[in-house]
Parts: structure tokens; C-alpha cells; sequence
């Protein structure tokens, strides 16, 4: 150590020292007229270095005796502004010109760390100590070093992976640990950590290792496109089918949902207080998520509201509900009522007298399906006629032998169907879809039998019917009679089954 002092000091060092000061001078200089303005900053670190490496070197020449501390230090200040200087030369000049992306700031971190690591060691050998030898002589310092490398150098392996797997890139919006809450934007990926911005606008450092354990999801890739969930609760009373129209119209109305994919709809659970609603829809703007989903929202509250629904929560409705014979005995009255106004509109039976509208009336169900249902299926045996009160319905005919079904009718408000299979005995002859939701009233075998026995004349209006539609049913199914006949002749058949089968005189 006292030998390089004093050959420094004689000056035989010298020349090779002003070589490496020239060198870190003519760098600072290129890189002050090369690098970009935005860049400039970072040219404080070998410019302090060289600051650093002047202050040593003048205290080295007023005060001799800490010649010995200061050599090595002011060789490694020199050194280490030489390797910073060359490095940003390097990466930021040359190879900045040339790559269409920035280069990895991990890429840079390594390449910086190992140009230190290299100074450090070329330092310490012009110091006369051997690196290597204090590492392999010295146990505990080998394993102080070995523990706290293990870290460091698992978070940078670490960090290579996520450079080469790319799970996720600068700019992604990534969950970063098991729990759903922690989102944010990836803004860094270092050697040590990845650095990402919440919506809360804070920064949180993840070090690389917890990141290539945790389940990483990107909300960024594979496409732009993320899913969104909103759940609406909505009061029983609103069928299922319109609160599904209703929402999927407003959807398709709020800024920031994507229109493809579209918007969906599920019918999630029925709760205490309504039904609940499941609506998924696509962003592609997921820092805004939280603005869109509420907009969603209040799409959906105004558009339901203009429905005549008012949401069941936060505020649950109470009804308290007392079921007397004379209350129930009221709501079946009003029923009854509403059916006989249904039953007044429908042209089969305008030969009925108010009473035996009332009569049947009451005999008389009101059922309820939803758009898609089956009513009555081809070749089912049952006996019951439907007067369609509200929507409409396809009448299909599955010809066996043949892939495709035929729409024979579609009927809606005031119609009926499931006549011939009540009023002959016979299996269904078509299947009956409902097209949209239907309110339907359906009228038993026992009920007809009534209306037949008061009022003969229903069932010649309804041999007619069967008349034409028999007419127009074998036309399509391809069936012929056997010996062809007038609709006058078939209205008398059938008017002869029914009065057979309801054994009228
Ligand atoms: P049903 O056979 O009981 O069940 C299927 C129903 O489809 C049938 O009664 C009729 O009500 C209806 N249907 C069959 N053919 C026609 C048609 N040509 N026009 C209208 N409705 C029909």
C-alpha cells in the first residue's frame, strides 16, 4: 500500500490516471452534446463522481498521511465515473438510436451493477487486495455475502423472467397478489422490484420474486377487452324477459361499453328482496372501470324507473300481508273479473250471454310463459284450449322423416289454440312456442263442457275453425283425405265428434 502511495506520489501512476480522467472528461462532453435533452439529468452521476475523485485527490496533496485511505478511493471515484459515463454512452446514445423500443430498465440496471462490480474489483487489485482470495479465505465473509445476495439476486433472476415470459408489460393493468383489490398499472420493472400505480394514485413496489410466485392476472392482455360484472336487483312482479330487454337496451346506450362482445344478461338468484341480475359487459378503458360500471348503473336504474320498477335495496318494501277468507275470496273476484273482460274480446265466444262469461270465467286459469316456452308439444296427450290474452305464438309442425319444422300460424291477442285436441279427442297435432312473453287463459275439458250445454252454438263456431285449420294443417303436412270433401262437409264432421265426445244432443 505505502509502495503505490509513493509511486504515486513520484508520479509514475500519474500518466495512467490523467489517461482515465481524459477518457471520463471526453465522455461527459459526447454525452452532453448526444444525449437527449429529457436525459441530460442523468449526466449529474459521473459529474459528481468526478467532483468527488477532484476533492480526494487535493486532500491526498495537502494532507499526506491519509495518502494511504484516499488512493484507492479516488482510483475507484475515477473508475466508477468512467464505467457510468460509458454505460449511458452505450445504452442511452448507440444503442438508444437504434432499438424501436427504450430499452428495459432491468437490462440497464444488470449491465450498470456488473460495470460496478468490475470497478470495484479493478480498484481493489491497484489497492494490492486480492477479491478473491478474501472471499475464499475468509468463511463468514463468504457467507454474509452468499445470504445477502440470495434476495437481491432472486428478485433479479426474477425480473429477467418477467422481461422474457412477458406476463405483463409497461402500461398493463395487472392484479399483482392474491387478493382482487390490489390492480394496478405496471409504470417500472427494475432489477430489484416492479413498480405499479393504483387507481388511488399510489405507487406500490413489488420486489420481482413475490411477483413470479403470485398469480398474475392482466387485464390487458390478451386483449384490450375486459369483463365487467354489475348485479340489479329488481321486484318480483317484472318478468325476467323484460327486465333483460329493458337493461340490455340501456347498455347498449352508455359510453365506454363496448358493443362487441355484447352486453349479457343472467338471471342470478331470487332473493328476499327481488330477483338479482347478473350484467356483464366489455371495456376497453379499464383505468376509467369504476366511472363506466357507473354509469351502467344508472343507465339501468333510469331505464327500469321509466318501467314503473323502483329498486328493492337499500330500502327493503315491507308488505304485510294478512290472508282472510274475505281477502282472498276479493282477489279471486277481481280475477274473475279481469278474465271475463279477456273472455269478452275473443270472437268465439261472442255468442255467450254475460253470465256464462262469468261461469267460464271462473273456471278458468291464467297462466304466464315466457318468451322461448313450450306451451303444448305435438303428440302430447292433453286436453286444454288457450286464449291468448297478451304476446304471441308460433304454431310448429315437426314432420317426421324430414330435419326441418314448419311454421303452420302465429297467433296473438284474442286467438286461441289447443282446440282439436280438446274438442276430438285427439293427440296434439302441433307443438305451440310461445314468441314472446305470453298471458294466456286456459279453459279445461270441464269448463267447455259447461259452455257446450248452455250455449250449443260455441261449438259450431269452433267446427269451423277446426274446419279451416284442419284444411290448412293437412295442406302443409301433406296429408289428403281419402275422399275429398267441402269445408261445409268437414265443419259437420267435426261439429258430429264434439257433439259425440261432449255427448251433447
Ligand atoms: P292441438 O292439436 O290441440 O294443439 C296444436 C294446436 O295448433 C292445434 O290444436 C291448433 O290449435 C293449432 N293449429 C293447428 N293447425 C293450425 C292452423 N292451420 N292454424 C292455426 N292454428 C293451428
Amino acid at each position: 500500500m505505502n509502495d503505490a502511495l509513493e509511486s504515486l506520489l513520484e508520479g509514475r501512476l500519474f500518466s495512467g490516471e490523467l489517461a482515465g480522467l481524459g477518457l471520463a472528461l471526453a465522455l461527459v462532453v459526447v454525452l452532453a452534446a448526444s444525449l437527449p435533452s429529457k436525459n441530460r439529468g442523468l449526466l449529474r452521476q459521473p459529474l459528481g463522481m468526478l467532483a468527488l475523485y477532484g476533492i480526494a485527490r487535493a486532500l491526498m496533496l495537502t494532507t499526506k498521511q491519509l495518502g494511504g485511505l484516499l488512493e484507492p478511493i479516488a482510483l475507484l471515484l475515477l473508475l466508477a465515473a468512467v464505467g457510468r459515463a460509458g454505460v449511458l454512452l452505450a445504452l442511452d446514445v448507440v444503442l438508444g438510436r437504434r432499438l424501436a423500443r427504450p430499452l428495459p430498465r432491468i437490462i440497464r440496471d444488470i449491465v450498470q451493477g456488473l460495470v460496478y462490480v468490475a470497478v470495484g474489483i479493478a480498484s481493489l487489485r491497484a489497492a494490492g487486495v486480492e477479491p478473491g482470495s478474501l472471499l475464499t479465505t475468509s468463511a463468514l465473509l463468504t457467507a454474509v455475502v452468499g445470504l445477502s445476495l440470495q434476495e437481491t439476486l432472486g428478485n433479479m433472476f426474477a425480473g429477467l423472467a418477467i422481461q422474457m415470459q412477458r406476463p405483463f408489460e409497461l402500461g398493463d393493468w395487472i392484479q399483482f397478489d392474491a387478493d382482487a383489490k390490489n390492480i394496478g398499472k405496471v409504470t417500472e420493472i427494475n432489477w430489484r422490484a416492479t413498480k405499479v400505480v393504483t387507481l388511488d394514485h399510489v405507487e406500490v413496489t413489488v420486489p420481482n420474486a413475490a411477483l413470479s410466485k403470485a398469480p398474475i392476472r392482466n387485464y390487458t392482455k390478451p386483449t384490450a377487452e375486459s369483463r365487467r360484472s354489475v348485479y340489479v336487483s329488481v321486484p318480483y312482479a317484472m318478468p325476467p324477459t323484460r327486465v333483460h330487454e329493458l337493461i340490455l337496451r340501456a347498455l347498449a346506450e352508455t359510453p365506454g361499453i363496448c358493443e362487441t362482445p355484447p352486453p349479457t344478461v343472467v338471471t342470478n338468484a331470487f332473493l328476499d328482496s327481488g330477483v338479482e341480475y347478473w350484467v356483464r359487459f366489455f371495456l376497453t378503458d379499464f383505468d376509467r372501470r369504476d366511472r363506466i360500471d357507473s354509469a351502467a348503473r344508472d343507465r339501468i336504474y333510469f331505464a327500469l324507473g321509466r318501467s314503473g320498477v323502483s329498486m328493492p335495496y337499500p330500502n327493503r318494501t315491507l308488505w304485510l300481508h294478512q290472508v282472510s277468507d274475505e281477502s282472498r275470496a276479493t282477489a279471486r273476484a277481481d280475477a274473475v273479473r279481469a278474465q271475463e273482460q279477456a273472455l269478452a274480446c275473443v270472437d268465439l265466444f261472442d255468442v255467450l250471454s254475460p253470465e256464462d262469461h262469468r261461469a267460464l270465467a271462473e273456471m278458468t286459469e291464467k297462466r304466464r310463459y315466457m318468451k322461448g316456452e313450450m306451451i303444448v308439444r305435438q303428440g302430447d296427450d292433453d286436453g286444454e284450449l288457450f286464449i291468448i290474452e297478451r304476446g304471441e305464438v308460433s304454431v310448429i309442425l315437426d314432420r317426421p322423416g324430414t330435419d326441418r319444422d314448419v311454421e303452420i300460424a302465429r297467433l296473438g291477442p284474442g286467438k286461441f289454440f289447443g282446440e282439436m285436441a280438446l274438442m276430438t279427442g285427439d293427440l296434439r297435432s302441433a307443438t305451440v312456442k310461445a314468441l314472446t312473453d305470453c298471458e294466456l287463459i286456459a279453459v279445461g275439458r270441464d269448463a267447455f263442457q259447461r259452455i257446450l250445454t248452455r250455449s250449443p252454438g260455441v261449438a259450431e263456431r269452433i267446427s269451423e275453425v277446426l274446419a279451416t285449420r284442419r284444411a290448412e294443417f293437412d295442406r302443409i303436412a301433406g296429408e289428403t283425405e281419402q275422399a275429398p270433401s267441402s269445408k261445409e262437409e268437414r265443419t259437420q264432421r267435426f261439429l258430429g265428434r264434439i257433439k259425440k265426445l261432449f255427448s251433447l244432443g
